[in-house]
């Protein structure tokens, strides 16, 4: 009884190890080919790597793809811009760990992995290549797979998988971006890439070449503020990371039964697509909601876009466009200018602005554990500082951000817009209620010109008021019109507000006083009285 089942524990066991052997090729060793008609598949059969021709064309890649699919989605090519042009080629891995790819022919080297990353790799005696069911292919030294010499998750292609890191290692300045295919037939590369930038507060762009098509910004603790729909949901977790030594972004699947990728098309366009089984097919997961707010710095400087007003470019509270004529005609590229310039003088402050897209980061300023309290103060003590806002909103919200110069490629969004504080004169300052701990108190908004409007409506009245009284008792001119009170004394029964004597007023409110103007109503600015 025991015998027999040890027996057939053995064969089970036998049988297993056969068939393992017969799948298990998901390596390759050192000094092994592949050529083209030969594939590597990783262990649960997610992805197999070979040569594969892309279309109708003639040229051969090494490349990585979604095996058991049937449409053969390719997410990493090797030698992308060194196509073979026959099927002569092979992959090798060298006894030193490398991986080249050669026409056998020639011996020509087209593609070698030791230029794609930094190899500190020395002679290893034995390195294995092996392909994971993540997508990656690791070149390890045969024994520390955690650590591997090599991995092509290290050099990017068109596609961001599980796992992947996009970002800048701060201490070697590596840089990983993705970047488009020239077309689907053709994966050479094409114009557009997506990656990090770290001038200023680091931001996710996305390039046409040397020009920026679109401008994720700053990350603001939850999402990127060009990314108001990116949220927590049950596929997949991500995570943005800022520290000495290195910045990126990566993103991993909660629920690891499913395929999902982001994908930089040929057009410029990025999709996160996620596999449906019943269909068989990659759907769009996240839509990018794409419009004409997102070309960058569509409204100029101090200019925000608001894709539900027309035209949607409109200057910041505060700002005018810099030349009108243009505005108008709604070529809004010139931006806008402050209607009252700064002169850095004591009583400026700053004004709220809610449900933006951050300005552009470039050439900002940032501390990572400074309150807003603190923030303020810094940007208030120098006078080229334009802007601040928190650094993180998650939780009570940490950290500085400074902006100096022109604020550039804002928009409002309908929720999950950031808040910016704008450095604005005295006079343009905002009511604001109780900020902070902040001790500025009431802030008054105070507009001479309406002040003075209101001052010659009330002589006017006053005027008008003494001259029909004048009429309708023939009687003599008060001895001092200023002194004279009209409250209650006049019997006009059409007029339902009390009236009060200018000199009356001019008392009450210490000459219009500033001091005594306690904000500004639809009708103009309302005064305390003594
Ligand atoms: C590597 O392969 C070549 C040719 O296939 C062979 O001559 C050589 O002995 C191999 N070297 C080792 C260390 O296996
Ligand atoms: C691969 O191609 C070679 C040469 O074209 C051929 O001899 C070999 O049988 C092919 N192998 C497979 C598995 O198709
Ligand atoms: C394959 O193409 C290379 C040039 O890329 C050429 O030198 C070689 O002769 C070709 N081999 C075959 C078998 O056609
Ligand atoms: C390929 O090898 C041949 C002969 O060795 C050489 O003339 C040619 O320039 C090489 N081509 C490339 C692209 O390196
Ligand atoms: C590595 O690639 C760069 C450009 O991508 C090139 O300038 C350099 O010569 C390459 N180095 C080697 C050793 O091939
Ligand atoms: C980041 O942006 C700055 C300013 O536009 C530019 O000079 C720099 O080359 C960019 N860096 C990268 C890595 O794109
Ligand atoms: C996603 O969540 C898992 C489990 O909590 C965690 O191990 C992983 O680091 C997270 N990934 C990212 C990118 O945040
Ligand atoms: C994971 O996804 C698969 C396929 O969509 C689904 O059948 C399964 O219920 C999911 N598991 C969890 C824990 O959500
Ligand atoms: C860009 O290409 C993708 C894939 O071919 C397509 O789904 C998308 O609609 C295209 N976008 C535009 C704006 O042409
Ligand atoms: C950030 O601000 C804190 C508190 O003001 C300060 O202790 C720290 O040195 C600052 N860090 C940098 C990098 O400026
Ligand atoms: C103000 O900030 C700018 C930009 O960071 C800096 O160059 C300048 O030295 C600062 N001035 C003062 C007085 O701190
Ligand atoms: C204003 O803020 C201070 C300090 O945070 C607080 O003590 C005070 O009660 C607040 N006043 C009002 C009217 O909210």
């Amino acid at each position: 009884m025991t015998k027999n089942s040890s027996i057939l524990g053995f064969l089970v066991l036998l049988l297993y190890a056969s068939v393992s052997y017969t799948y298990a090729e998901d390596t390759l060793s050192a000094n092994h080919t592949i050529r083209y008609n030969e594939t590597i598949v990783s262990p649960q059969e997610t992805f197999e790597l070979g040569f594969f021709s892309p279309g109708n064309t003639k040229n051969h890649y090494v490349g990585i793809w979604y095996k058991k699919r049937s449409y053969k989605t390719v997410v990493w090519v090797a030698n992308r811009d060194t196509p073979l042009t026959n099927t002569s080629g092979e992959l090798t891995l060298t006894l030193q760990g490398v991986l080249i790819v050669r026409d056998t022919t020639t011996g020509n080297i087209t593609w070698s992995s030791a230029n794609s990353s930094t190899m500190t790799s020395l002679m290893n005696p034995n390195p294995i290549g092996q392909l994971l069911d993540t997508g990656n292919f690791i070149v390890y030294d045969g024994i520390n797979q955690e650590n591997p010499i090599w991995q092509s998750f290290d050099c990017l292609s068109n596609t961001l998988l599980p796992g992947m890191k996009y970002g800048i290692n701060l201490v070697t300045g590596v840089e990983r971006h993705y970047i488009s295919w020239k077309s689907d037939d053709d994966p050479a590369s094409g114009e557009f890439t997506y990656g990090i930038n770290i001038s200023g507060y680091p931001q996710v762009f996305l390039m046409d070449g040397p020009n920026i098509k679109f401008r994720g910004g700053p990350w603001n603790g939850l999402r990127y503020t060009g990314y108001p729909n990116l949220r927590p949901n049950p596929i997949y977790n991500y995570t943005f990371v800022l520290n000495e030594r290195q910045v990126y972004f990566s993103y991993d699947l909660i629920n690891t039964s499913v395929l999902m990728r982001v994908v930089l098309h040929p057009n410029g366009t990025t999709e996160r697509l996620l596999w449906t089984d019943d269909k068989q097919e990659w759907n769009l997961y996240l839509a990018p909601t794409s419009d004409r707010c997102d070309s960058y710095a569509i409204c100029g400087s101090f200019g925000r876009c608001n894709i539900d007003t027309s035209p949607f470019c409109e200057c910041l509270k505060g700002f005018e466009p810099k030349s009108p004529d243009q505005w108008m005609s709604a070529d809004s590229s010139q931006g806008c200018q402050r209607i009252i310039p700064l002169d850095c003088g004591p009583g400026e402050g700053f004004n709220k602005y809610s449900n933006l897209k951050l300005p552009d980061t470039r050439g900002s300023w940032y501390n990572q554990t400074m309150t807003l309290l603190e923030c303020e103060k810094k940007c208030k003590s120098n006078c080229s500082c334009t802007a601040y806002t928190h650094l993180n909103i998650s939780g009570a919200g940490s950290g500085c951000l400074l902006w100096f110069g022109d604020l550039i490629d804002i928009r409002t969004y309908s929720e999950n817009g950031d808040t910016l504080y704008i450095r604005m004169p005295p006079s343009e300052l905002d009511l604001v209620e109780n900020r902070t701990g902040s001790s500025v108190g009431i802030r008054v908004r105070v507009m001479v010109p309406v002040a003075f409007v209101v001052l010659a409506i009330l002589i006017s009245l006053y005027l008008f008021y003494h001259f029909k009284r004048k009429k309708q008792h023939q009687q003599g001119t008060p001895t001092n019109m200023y002194e004279h009170d009209t409250e209650n004394t006049n019997g006009d029964e059409d007029l339902e507000l009390p009236l009060f004597g200018l000199l009356t007023l001019l008392k009450a409110t210490n000459n219009f006083s500033m001091n005594n103007k306690l904000g500004e109503g639809g009708f103009g600015p309302v005064y305390k009285v003594l």
